[in-house]
C-alpha cells in the first residue's frame, strides 16, 4: 500500500472556520487550563529543523487525551437542545471516556459501545466514569453503527458521535469546534508561527479542526498540515490518494485511537481541500516514538506519539522533505493527543 501522499498546493487554500464559542465554554469547566506546548531541542536537532514543539494532551481536563475538548462542547450543546437525554456513543477509547465524564458532569446517563478488540483496561476506564459499556462483536465502524441504531430507537437517547455521515453532521461539527480550543492555545503559546503541524488521524475530525483553523480566511501564515495514520487503518491516506472517500479494512494496532477505517464525511472535503500530506506509520515506529518522547520528558501514548513517527517518516526521506519544502529553521508542531497510560 502507498504510505505517502503530498499535494503541496493545498496550503494556499482557504476553508471556512466553525463559528461556535467552545473556547469560552471550556474556560468555565472545572480544572480547565491550557495544556503545555513543550519545546524539544533534541528532536529539532535530529530532524534538522529550527524548533520542534509537542502539544502535550496527557493532562487535558483531568483526562489523559484531548478528546474531552470535543465531547464536552458537543454534550453541552446536545443537552441544551434535549435536556435530560441519555448520551450514547461508540468509541475506541478516549472519546467514550470523555462522553462518560461529561454525562456525569451534566447528571445524565451514558451508554458507550466499544469494539471487540478494546483492551479490558480501556473499557474499565470508561465504566469507572459511570457509563454502561456495551461490547460489540465487530470493529469500530460496527460499534458506530450499533450506537447510532440504539440511539435512534428512543427519543430520549442522543447520539454524541465524533464522526459524521450523511444526515449526521451537527454533533460532529460541534466536536470539531471543541477541538479548536487546542489550536487557539497553540497559537498563544508559539513564539513564531508553525510551518508544519502533524496530526494523528482516526476518522479525521481533529485534522478537520486543524485545517479549518490554519486555513481560515484572513490567516496569512498557512502551515503545512501532515496527517499521520497507522499503516493498518490509513483511510485518509487512501482517500486522498484516490481523490474520493475510500473505506479500508482495519486490524489491531497499538494506535487504538487511530484505528478507524472510514473518514468522516464532514472531514473529507476539508482534508481534500487543505491537507498537504499524509503518511502511514507502523506500530514499531509509533512505539519507538512513545519511548523517545518518554525519555525526553513527554508522556505520550502510541496514538499521540504517532505524529513523531510520521514526521520522521516524512522528513528523513529526501523526496518527501523536498515536496514539503521546509527550511532548516522551520517550526514543527507535533500534536501528542494522549498520554502514556501503560
Ligand atoms: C488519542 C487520539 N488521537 C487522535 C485521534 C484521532 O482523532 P480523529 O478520529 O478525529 O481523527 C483520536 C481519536 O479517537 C485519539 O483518541
Amino acid at each position: 500500500m502507498n504510505s505517502w501522499y503530498c499535494a503541496p498546493g493545498s496550503r494556499e487554500r482557504t476553508v471556512d472556520r466553525s463559528a461556535g464559542d467552545a473556547f469560552a465554554f471550556h474556560g468555565t469547566l472545572p480544572g480547565y487550563a491550557p495544556t503545555p506546548l513543550v519545546p524539544v531541542p533534541a528532536l529539532a536537532a535530529e530532524l534538522g529543523v529550527g524548533d520542534v514543539l509537542v502539544k502535550d494532551e496527557s493532562t487535558r481536563l483531568g483526562l489523559s487525551a484531548f478528546k474531552v475538548l470535543g465531547a464536552s462542547w458537543a454534550c453541552r450543546q446536545v443537552l441544551e437542545q434535549r435536556p435530560g437525554s441519555t448520551l450514547v456513543t461508540a468509541t475506541d477509547g478516549n472519546h467514550g471516556r470523555a462522553v462518560a465524564r461529561m454525562a456525569a458532569h451534566f447528571g445524565v446517563e451514558a451508554i458507550v459501545f466499544v469494539p471487540e478488540v478494546m483492551l479490558p483496561e480501556t473499557a474499565a476506564r470508561i465504566a469507572e466514569e459511570g457509563a454502561t459499556v456495551v461490547r460489540v462483536a465487530g470493529d469500530y465502524d460496527t460499534a458506530v453503527r450499533r450506537a447510532a441504531d440504539f440511539a435512534g430507537a428512543q427519543p430520549d437517547r442522543a447520539l454524541v458521535q465524533d464522526t459524521a455521515w450523511d444526515g449526521y453532521e451537527q454533533v460532529p461539527a460541534w466536536i470539531v469546534e471543541g477541538y479548536q480550543t487546542l489550536l487557539v492555545e497553540v497559537d498563544a503559546q508559539l513564539e513564531r508561527p508553525a510551518d508544519l503541524v502533524a496530526v494523528p488521524v482516526g476518522v479525521g475530525s481533529l485534522a478537520e479542526a486543524v485545517v479549518r483553523h490554519y486555513r481560515r480566511p484572513g490567516y496569512a501564515h498557512h502551515p503545512r498540515v501532515l496527517s499521520v495514520e497507522p499503516d493498518t487503518a490509513a483511510c485518509v491516506l487512501a482517500s486522498l490518494t484516490a481523490d474520493r472517500p475510500v473505506r479500508v479494512s482495519t486490524a489491531a494496532t497499538v494506535m487504538a485511537g487511530l484505528n478507524c477505517g472510514t473518514v468522516s464525511t464532514s472531514a473529507w472535503p476539508v482534508l481534500r481541500q487543505g491537507c498537504d500530506a499524509a503518511v502511514a506509520v507502523s506500530d514499531d515506529e509509533a512505539l519507538r516514538a512513545v519511548d523517545d518522547l518518554g525519555q525526553l520528558g513527554v508522556s505520550s501514548g502510541p496514538s499521540g506519539a504517532a505524529t513523531l513517527a510520521g514526521v520522521r517518516a516524512a522528513l528523513n526521506d529526501v523526496a518527501r522533505r523536498t515536496a514539503l519544502d521546509l527550511d532548516d529553521d522551520a517550526v514543527v508542531v507535533l500534536l501528542s493527543t494522549e498520554g502514556n497510560t501503560r
